[in-house]
């Protein structure tokens, strides 16, 4: 089936495909037509749903008044020039499936999604949010044959999110003055940086005591799994979407944005080889610049823990590829 909308983008304009209709896929579409970013593609592997999605989503905009249009498709040639690729399909974490296999389902549509939607837009940007995040980035770079500056994941924007939230939450002040940092792996080895953590410019630490800014820092650890553990048959997407929205608009706007993201290292931190979250500037060519932050060695050696793990799961996620083939 491909696209059955009655509207199709068949005029020059800014475009963002969504690889994956589902909560983040969907979610992320309506944000960006919202803000009237982009016109929006949403691809996904069931028939019927994307175009759905994407009906519903125009039915919308007799109240929400913007004028992008959203197509969805079953099809790869409706999302023929791009500036943007997101890919958020994939199969969640469940009961009874064990990582490897996660890994290997997952690798298989995220590599396959990032060849096909890269032939037919080959000046995009791709952004990747399927998880495990840092580990399908790189497998996605690797597919899309694309430039390195032109590859990232979605996750420390939203890890930074959680840790801001918790921090406003519980020094009851806006979140409109609260900036948090939170860089490494998308996982149990994120690596939190509260001194880099401030409330309208001061340091957390004057805030509050240490016990309670680790309270906090376990809590942006398990962000992701407290919402599971409360939704019980679905992953957070509302936050997802917002974090990989920030980063779109970022780039269509060229605004240089200063956001951690998980990008090619190659030397950086002494890491090499692997997609792992640091800051960088986001702006229309990608990856404008990656910033190397000064860190502790306590926060050195954390974040070097971080890379080792993502390095590992690289490795054998690239093991169950080559054995599936
Ligand atoms: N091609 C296109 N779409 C696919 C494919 C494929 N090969 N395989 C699966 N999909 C689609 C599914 O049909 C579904 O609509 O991907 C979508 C995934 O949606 P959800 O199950 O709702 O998952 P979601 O909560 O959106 O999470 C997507 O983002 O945050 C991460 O961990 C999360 O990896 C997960 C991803």
């Amino acid at each position: 089936m491909t696209s059955t909308n009655s509207t199709t983008l068949n005029c020059p304009s800014t475009r963002v495909s969504i690889i994956g209709a589902g909560k983040v896929g969907s979610t992320l579409a309506q944000r960006i037509a919202e803000k009237n970013l982009a016109d929006v593609v949403l691809l996904d592997i069931v028939e019927g749903w994307p175009q759905g999605i994407a009906l519903d989503l125009m039915q919308a905009r007799g109240v929400e008044r913007h004028d992008r249009q959203i197509v969805g498709t079953n099809n790869y040639t409706d999302t023929a020039n791009s500036n943007i690729i997101v890919i958020a399909a994939g199969i969640p974490r469940k009961p009874g499936l064990n990582r490897e296999d996660l890994i290997k389902i997952n690798a298989k549509i995220v590599t396959e999604a990032a060849q096909q939607a890269i032939a037919h837009s080959p000046e995009a940007i791709l952004i990747v949010i399927t998880n495990p995040l840092d580990v399908m980035t790189y497998l996605a770079w690797e597919a899309s044959g694309l430039p390195k500056h032109r590859v990232m994941g979605m996750a420390g924007v939203l890890d930074s999110a959680r840790f801001q939230t918790f921090i406003a939450m519980e020094l009851g002040v806006s979140i409109a003055e609260v900036n948090a940092t939170v860089l490494g792996s998308h996982g149990d080895l994120m690596v939190p940086l509260p001194r880099y953590s401030t409330v309208s410019g001061i340091p957390i630490s004057q805030l509050m005591d240490a016990g309670t800014i680790d309270r906090l820092v376990d809590r942006t650890r398990n962000g992701g799994v407290e919402v599971v553990k409360l939704m019980k048959t679905s992953s957070a997407y509302f936050a997802p979407a917002s974090a990989a929205c920030l980063m779109v608009e970022s780039i269509l706007l060229n605004q240089s944005r200063l956001l951690p993201c998980s990008v090619y290292l190659d030397g950086q931190y002494g890491v090499q080889d692997i997609f792992l979250g640091v800051f960088c500037r986001l702006g229309y060519q990608g990856i404008e610049q990656i910033l190397e932050l000064e860190l502790s060695d306590t926060e050195r050696a954390a974040f070097a823990d971080s890379g080792k793990l993502v390095l590992q799961t690289i490795e054998s996620a690239k093991l169950i590829l080559e054995k599936a083939h």
